[in-house]
């Protein structure tokens, strides 16, 4: 669901990630993560690790979805098709642009594009706002808490 979102007046288009707002994009998702860093006092999580050459590769293989805002580059997501399922991953809006929508765009839109019948993600257990918002999209948890990372991480997956 989508309601609460002004996504009919924002001037926001959503659209693949050119080659060319790489070092942008790659600072944005650590600008965003910093939040969760944070949140959950660890500074190492792995979006705020990820070197150019690891970010580069990954958009080589990976989708990649890009919100501008008149322009400036405000949003991202990454995914990829797995055994039929879409992953969706390390969704990422710039803290001055929050709370408008951005972020459930971004998400509806990479679900979109991959056009899966299952999507998946993960997110931290502790990152209450995470998951209201992907519960509001249609997502809920599934399977076994993730332990082997530093910060819990829950499994959500959308049918
Ligand atoms: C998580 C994150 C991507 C959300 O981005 P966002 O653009 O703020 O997301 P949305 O605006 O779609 O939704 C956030 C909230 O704003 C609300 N909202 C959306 N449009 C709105 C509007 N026009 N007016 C008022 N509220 C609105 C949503 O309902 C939601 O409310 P809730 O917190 O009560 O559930 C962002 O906080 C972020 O980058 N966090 C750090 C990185 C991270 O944790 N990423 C997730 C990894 S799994």
């Amino acid at each position: 669901m989508q309601s609460r979102t002004d996504l009919e007046t924002l001037p926001l288009e959503i659209v693949t990630l050119e080659s060319a707002d790489l070092p942008d994009a790659l600072a944005l998702q650590k600008m965003a993560f910093m939040t969760e860093a944070i949140r959950h006092d660890d500074y190492q999580l792995a979006p705020l690790e990820e070197c150019f050459a690891a970010f580069a590769q990954e958009f080589r293989v990976k989708t990649f979805l890009q919100a501008k805002l008149e322009g400036a580059l405000v949003g991202l997501i990454r995914g990829h098709v797995a055994d039929g399922t879409g992953l969706i991953e390390r969704l990422s809006v710039h803290p001055a642009h929050r709370g408008r929508g951005i972020g459930a765009a971004l998400t509806l839109a990479l679900e979109t594009a991959l056009g899966c019948a299952r999507c998946e993600l993960f997110t931290a257990a502790g990152s209450a706002n995470n998951i209201r918002l992907y519960e509001s999209l249609g997502y809920r948890r599934f399977g076994q808490p993730i332990q082997d990372s530093s910060v819990p991480l829950i499994r959500m997956e959308k049918l």
